[in-house]
């Protein structure tokens, strides 16, 4: 049976404000997105993930809407999208949007309704609550630091806000608000895109008596303790309404977004009887400690735990988490790329980690992120060698700075280059698309030497097996097979330091 593109292909996660910028305003837009199709289809990935480029007054840059049915002028116009999409489509690239159901931003004219006054409508489109002895109706915090809960002074209640202020929370237990939400998915449906990456599926629902979250034993607010600001039974149903949205309109995915490290019976959870979640995002790449029995252990449950009508994903980075290069250190990269691209399962591969792109040190006085610490991960890619990297216009103010090594780390120079990683990632997206074995074959954890990760991926029609030295220090494996790839250029030999290959293995 022919496998859906969902869990063929390969997700590319595009940050479009730092992917190319064409008015000039430093920051990346829809038509730069487009402009660059060309070389996305070269690169051999099979879908975009876009992030939001809604109408927001970009607090937390996109993820706080003020409309979700138009695009922000700063990143073009509706029309632009729809040209985005249909050259997509001509490439045979699939388009998936960021759907942001949990907030809204507080500019939203739903909140400023909401804030009005007691009575109105949109009133209980939001979470509103009254002080307790003046002060927050309970102990919850906001993921971004601090209360909750925020005082509006005007209607003397709190209201509640997961993230910033800027973000308050919807009322998901208010139908209107559920409704609301189903009809943008359906706008953007009926547009043609492919589907929705969710953002922060278990926050939805809250509990209903909002009793206080339980403290840790030196009485502190502890996150890993909470269970009444999130994670609340009737979240799956509201996923199950969904997925049924997305299933009216044939061959498109929802994926989710859920907690970083859930324990797998909670995660695969998400995925319901084939109703919930098509890809429950799985994060766990990005926390297991980089060494190959732990690897090996974490692959291997979870694989088991995938229930079988469903199917595994992979992430190594993402625009809210140090880069990959940075996490693991320069010289994993290439094996880390080879572990992504021939597990069993979606990749998600964050724009310019092909690259081998690192962190960008961005200083105080240049900072934008409202939370510390996820700039740094965030900063244009580089195109060229030339001024901005190519991101933008020589005369233009890049939003945040371009990494000083894009003179050598750039796509013109890498896509030029049969050494590069570009050109390492480009080869391992061809094996995977050409053989079956790594988009459809079995995963069966193999026994190696100490430090190395080996397994194999079994299909009627062919076995491969691919082997990762995870270690600084070259050594010999007792695997026989015939060479299709490496991280390095011979294949042959023990593994070098750090090197991966992947091997056809004779019946
Ligand atoms: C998700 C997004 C993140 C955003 C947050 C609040 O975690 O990935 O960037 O800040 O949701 O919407």
């Amino acid at each position: 049976m022919e496998l859906s593109w969902w869990k063929r292909g390969t997700i590319y996660h595009l940050y479009v404000r730092s992917f190319a910028d064409t008015d000039g305003d430093g920051v990346g837009d829809l038509p730069g997105v487009t402009a660059r199709l060309d070389h996305l289809s070269w690169l051999g990935i099979d879908a975009i993930w876009l992030s939001p480029f809604y109408r927001s007054p970009q607090r937390d840059f996109g993820y706080d809407i003020t409309d979700h049915t138009d695009v922000d002028p700063l990143f073009g116009t509706l029309a632009d999208f729809d040209h985005l999409l249909a050259e997509a489509h001509r490439r045979g690239l699939r388009v998936i949007l960021d759907l942001v159901p949990n907030h809204t931003s507080i500019d939203h004219p739903w909140f400023a309704a909401s804030r009005a006054s007691r009575e109105d409508p949109r009133r209980e489109w939001y979470i509103w609550r009254d002080p307790v002895d003046g002060d927050p109706p309970n102990n919850w915090r906001a993921v971004t630091g601090g209360s909750a809960w925020t005082l509006d002074e005007r209607t003397g209640q709190y209201y509640l806000h997961s993230f910033l202020p800027e973000q308050p929370d919807l009322n998901w237990r208010h139908p209107e608000v559920r409704l609301a939400m189903h009809e943008v998915m359906r706008f953007w449906l009926e547009r043609g895109v492919d589907g929705f990456r969710v953002d922060m599926v278990d926050y939805l629902l809250k509990d209903e008596l909002f009793r206080d979250e339980p403290l840790d034993e030196h009485g502190r607010y502890e996150p890993a303790l909470a269970r009444y600001q999130l994670n609340q039974a009737g979240t799956l149903d509201l996923l199950r309404e969904l997925r049924e949205i997305t299933d009216a309109y044939p061959g498109r995915v929802l994926i989710g977004e859920v907690e970083y490290r859930l324990p797998l019976p909670r995660l695969t959870g998400y995925y319901g009887h084939g109703d919930m979640l098509h890809l429950p995002i799985n994060f766990w790449l990005l926390f297991i400690p980089w060494r190959a029995a732990e690897l090996q252990a974490f692959i291997t449950d979870y694989d088991r735990a995938v229930p079988e009508h469903a199917w595994p994903n992979w992430v190594l980075g993402s625009h809210d988490i140090s880069r990959m290069a940075t996490r693991l250190g320069p010289d994993h990269v290439r094996a880390a790329l080879m572990l992504l691209l021939t597990l069993r399962g979606t990749p998600v591969l964050y724009y310019g980690d092909e690259l081998g792109m690192t962190d960008v040190p961005v200083p105080a006085c240049q900072a934008r992120d409202p939370w510390e610490g996820r700039d740094p991960a965030r900063t244009p890619m580089p195109w060229t060698s030339g001024p901005n990297a190519g991101f933008c216009p020589p005369e233009a103010h890049p939003w945040l700075p371009v990494g000083a090594d894009h003179v050598h780390r750039n796509v013109t120079v890498q896509a030029a280059d049969p050494r590069s990683t570009l050109t390492f990632t480009r080869a391992l997206l061809d094996l995977r698309r050409t053989h079956c074995a790594l988009s459809r074959g079995s995963y069966e954890p193999v026994p190696a030497p100490e430090g190395v990760l080996a397994y194999r991926r079994d299909h009627p029609d062919e076995d491969l097996l691919i082997v990762l030295n995870l270690t600084g220090s070259p050594v010999a494996v007792p695997f026989r097979g015939t060479p299709l790839l490496s991280t390095h250029e011979e294949t042959a030999g023990p593994l070098r330091p750090h090197e991966g290959r992947v091997m056809e293995i004779m019946r």
